[in-house]
């Protein structure tokens, strides 16, 4: 056999990778990956949109030296099976470059470390010209012309990117599309990097910048707010490492200002950003996902799923190129399955009992009528015996579908159809039991469950409290005739 070594095409391979699939604010956000990897407490993200419109992001980490530089701007400049330190975000040697030429067309990096400043520069310009992968090394000069430089300590790394042609695609103002770019890209690092935006315990903060403007952290599991609830957290173990996870359940609408709901993404938001939060070394890169373990549903809008992984499982978890998909290994996704299971229960709860129920007698009502803030609902009254003795004898995943389905009959009450035929002249609505043995039936079903005669018999007194019983008085002193003899036929 005969080798024969074949180098990719410059010009094709380079504006392939282009299209990746990084949004704007991704690839800045993988820009500052490298800064916090690199130690960095302060990114600063300078952009002009204006004339030789730019954005620069400048940080004051350890910085490269030259030949450091040359092997961060090679395409796959470290090996993605390194094992990597616990604060490094990066696992492929590539987002420094496919995330900022997925973006501009001329990416420049400068940096300074140990008292000297080094540049490069990749031109895909330059390098369709050239037909090779042909690096740029700035002069003196070249340095000079940087609108930035002078932001650039003694120590840290400049990224600049030039010369858009993505950002503004199909559009006529790159002005506009710039600004409308970074605007996002503010509320997505806001996001993806809240817990470095905040002093969380143990560790240092670190400060993010747009044009001057400090980024605020934004906390998807509102802790701020003191009625969100904190569930127990778990460990689970997976190759050696620990998997963390912590669940939440946020507050009901109504306890939320309306600037706490737009920020959460409004009340469609709220709905579609439930679900795990995957955080890779504290940073963000999955949300809003249930694994398709579970359905995204209103009636779970409320819980969302904190879960923290270490870099050293990237392989276990398909972490792709962007870091912005991650799916949980089989060992992990059958603990999560019971955790949301868990967590539906509790979030329910808030949902369902949000508001007073508003009956005045002491009887137990199938329906509850809830009156809240936002107007009257009902709902069925999950702790009434035959509810609950069936939901007692179900596993997590039937008591899911039970859920399901009374919620499915609460939502589709037909309301207005039954408003109508009330109001009518006729009043014909048919409701109710006809015969002693039709509330047997229900009667015999509720008496199943008791482990004694004794408690049968308590069973059978309290029936006179619970709904439908109640309602027949008559029929049920005739029940316990009625018991004996079909306990004597059988
Ligand atoms: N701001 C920076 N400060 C210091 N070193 C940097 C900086 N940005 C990049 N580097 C160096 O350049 C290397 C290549 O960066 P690049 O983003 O391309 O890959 P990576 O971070 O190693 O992995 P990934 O592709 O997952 O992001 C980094 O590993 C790091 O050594
Ligand atoms: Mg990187």
């Amino acid at each position: 056999m005969k080798e024969f070594l074949l180098p990719p095409d410059a010009k094709t391979l380079i504006n392939s990778m282009r299209a990746v699939g990084y949004s704007f604010e991704a690839a800045i956000a993988d820009i500052i990956d490298n800064s916090i990897a690199a130690g960095a407490s302060n990114i600063r993200i300078r952009f002009s949109p204006y004339n030789a419109a730019y954005v620069a992001v400048i940080d004051n980490g350890r910085g490269m030296t030259g030949s450091e530089l040359t092997q961060a701007m090679r395409h796959g400049s470290r090996n993605p099976d390194e094992i990597r330190s616990e604060t490094d975000l990066g696992r492929f040697g590539l987002g420094l470059k496919t995330a900022s030429l997925s973006q501009c067309r001329k990416l420049t990096v400068i940096s300074a470390k140990s008292g000297s400043m080094s540049s490069r520069r990749w031109d895909l310009d330059f390098i369709e010209d050239r037909k090779d992968w042909a690096l740029l090394i700035l002069d003196e000069k070249d340095i000079e012309d940087i609108a930035i430089l002078p932001e650039i300590g003694n120590k840290g790394t400049a990224v600049i990117w030039e010369n858009f042609d993505r950002v503004s695609a199909g559009e006529s103002s790159l002005e506009r599309c710039l600004c409308d770019a970074l605007d996002r890209t503010r509320d997505h690092l806001s996001l993806v990097f809240h817990r470095y935006l905040t002093a969380e315990p143990g560790y240092r903060k670190i400060a993010i910048s747009i044009n001057d403007n400090y980024i605020e952290a934004f906390d998807p599991f509102m802790t701020w707010q003191s009625a969100t609830q904190r569930l127990q957290v778990e460990k689970i173990k997976v190759d050696g490492e620990d998997i963390i996870v912590e669940p939440f359940i946020l507050p009901h609408q109504s306890k939320l200002k309306t600037s706490e709901i737009e920020k959460a993404g409004g009340k469609e938001g709220l709905l579609r950003h439930q679900g795990f939060y995957v955080y890779r070394n504290r940073r963000l890169i999955s949300w809003g996902t249930w694994f398709r373990l579970a359905k995204q549903e209103e009636l779970t809008k409320l819980a969302r799923v904190k879960v923290d992984i270490p870099n050293s499982l990237d392989h276990l978890w398909e972490v792709d190129i962007k870091k912005s998909v991650a799916h949980p290994p089989e060992a992990v996704r059958q603990n999560l399955k019971r955790i949301i299971a868990r967590i539906f229960e509790s979030s329910r709860r808030v949902y369902t009992y949000r508001g007073r129920i508003s009956h005045t007698d002491n009887l137990i009502h199938a329906w509850n009528r809830v009156v809240d803030r936002e107007g009257i609902a009902y709902s069925v009254n999950r702790s009434h015996p035959a509810i609950n003795e069936l939901r007692g004898s179900l596993g997590d995943h039937q008591k899911y579908l039970l859920e399901g389905m009374l919620r499915t009959l609460e939502i589709s009450f037909p309301a207005e159809a039954f408003y109508a035929d009330m109001a009518g002249d006729q009043r014909n609505v048919k409701q109710g039991i006809d015969t002693p043995e039709e509330l047997l039936d229900l009667a015999r079903a509720l008496l199943s469950t008791a482990v004694s005669a004794e408690a049968a018999e308590k069973l059978l007194a309290g029936l006179r409290l619970i709904e439908p019983f109640c309602h027949y008085p008559e029929m049920l002193d005739k029940l316990p005739a009625l018991l004996k003899e079909q306990d004597i036929a059988n």
